[in-house]
């Protein structure tokens, strides 16, 4: 463990977490800790591969988005050529911002402190006054800065700040059967339907990470309302630990989704039958996935560290409307130990009719945009850890949170033995080994091991040996 170059203090508190950890605890004094935000920012956002976007936001050469790594702004950008850049916007002469709008189309961008000025592609373009003020300068050395590492995973795009490390395949690992299902299942795949929102809580970053990577225990208290609305069925919020359904938490190489559905029905997260009889495809799955597909009425899932995305069936905007689903993709980006910045995209068929691609948006939007039905109730309840944790009481009195749900003597579920799909499966959703993973790898990354010393074996079950 490399605690060496950090605070004993600091390698002191990681050292206590990663013990309690052990027994299914965790210290509510980290969800709000300066020394550890920065460290985070370093060591997990600078090392990770994070989401930036999707290839559909920028489909025409000239396309532009500001995107953001931890603090650092990019412009995730689509050249002449057609190729998707993640330039570091910052400008080479004196350091200003050259991207001056939140999206758009540019063949260049210009710096409005001394006009230099780039291609999209991030070479430097021109450079005012150049025979006389930089008689010496190679312009070929000034380009805008790229990303070291960016790749595209079924037209989501990830960088990552590191140099080297495992390839956004290698990190996604066997996961990328659980991501076919919801990128694949239609003809032509998904797209991105609209602008991404993004709103700031007052809230850490671990709070809703804890959230998406299987808190199916909260579902049917903090979300209770959706039922009493008649927006949502008992099935997507409330039979968590009913053991009727086709209810399994999977966690497979170190991300983790929650799925929801019903054995032998044929349920395709509520799609109506004409996109499931039109679009959806076999294709690009295999039997298992499709059987998966067909029985599930949801997915809530998190790709280590910061993406989460709900793929849902069985809500409506409107109760004298009939259920219909939605797909929302969303990274939380940290902004200090007590803030992050949400963001969030709607996602549709790329073939789907326009009618219910607008559909879905507004689902979507009513359901986890910034005042959606589901996301007014969690929003304040992170706050709440956040504040909880920030002050002295949880310090002096070395506070910690109960991890323990289905440990191995804690909860009924067991490990699926028959289980098609990659990963271990759990088939009893009242369990919180999930979350104990994400913790697991946030401690190794943070000490500088390898992220995979955080993924072990299955962990709520004794598996024979
Ligand atoms: S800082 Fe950009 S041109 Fe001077
Ligand atoms: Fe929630």
């Amino acid at each position: 463990m490399m605690t060496d170059d950090m605070p004993e203090e600091t390698a002191e508190t990681l050292r206590e977490a990663r013990d309690a950890l052990d027994d299914g605890f965790f210290p509510l004094k980290l969800f709000q800790d300066e020394d550890l935000h920065e460290l985070e920012v370093e060591r997990i956002f600078g090392q990770s591969w994070v989401l930036i976007g999707h290839e559909s936001e920028i489909p025409e050469s000239g396309d532009y988005a500001r995107r953001y790594i931890g603090d650092d702004p990019f412009i995730f950008v689509r050249d002449e050529s057609g190729e998707i850049n993640l330039l570091f916007d910052s400008c080479r002469h004196r350091g200003t911002q050259v991207c001056r709008a939140e999206q758009g189309n540019t063949s260049h961008f210009r710096c409005p402190y001394h006009g230099w000025t780039y291609k999209n592609n991030g070479e430097a373009a021109g450079i005012p006054q150049k025979t006389k003020a930089f008689q010496e300068l190679d312009r070929e050395e000034y380009g805008l800065a790229h990303v070291p590492r960016l790749e595209s995973y079924e037209g989501l795009v990830f960088a990552s700040l590191a140099e080297d490390g495992p390839s956004l395949e290698e990190w996604l690992g066997d996961f990328k059967w659980y991501l076919d299902i919801q990128l694949k299942l239609p003809e032509g795949g998904m797209e991105v339907i609209g602008e991404p929102h993004r709103w700031v809580i007052d809230a850490n970053w671990k709070t809703i990470a804890d959230n998406f990577n299987g808190d199916s225990y909260h579902t049917a208290w903090a979300h209770g309302s959706v039922v009493d609305l008649e927006l949502g069925g008992e099935e997507t919020v409330g039979h968590a630990g009913t053991g009727e359904s086709m209810d399994r938490h999977i966690h497979c190489d170190g991300h983790t989704t929650s799925i929801r559905g019903f054995e032998d029905e044929d349920v395709f997260l509520t799609y109506p039958d004409e996109v499931v009889d039109d679009l959806f495809t076999k294709d690009g799955l295999s039997e298992a996935q499709w059987q998966v597909a067909r029985q599930a009425l949801s997915f809530t899932g998190a790709i280590f560290p910061n993406f989460g995305f709900l793929h849902f069936g069985d809500t409506t905007d409107d109760p004298n409307k009939d259920v219909a689903p939605f797909f929302t993709i969303r990274k939380w980006r940290p902004l200090g130990p007590e803030q992050m910045e949400l963001w969030s995209w709607g996602l549709v068929p790329k073939n789907a009719p326009d009618s219910f691609k607008e559909r879905m948006y507004k689902m979507y939007t009513s359901n986890f945009g910034p005042t959606g039905n589901f996301e007014q109730d969690d929003v304040p309840i992170w706050k709440s850890i956040t504040e909880a944790a920030g002050g002295q009481f949880a310090r002096s009195q070395n506070l910690q949170l109960n991890y323990q749900m289905g440990m191995d003597w804690m909860s009924e579920m067991s490990l699926d033995e028959e289980w098609d799909g990659p990963g271990f499966a759990y088939t009893e959703n009242l369990e919180e080994g999930g979350m104990r993973l994400f913790h697991e790898q946030w401690y190794e990354m943070l000490v500088g091991n390898d992220r995979e010393d955080g993924i072990g074996t299955s962990m709520n079950v004794e598996v024979e040996s």
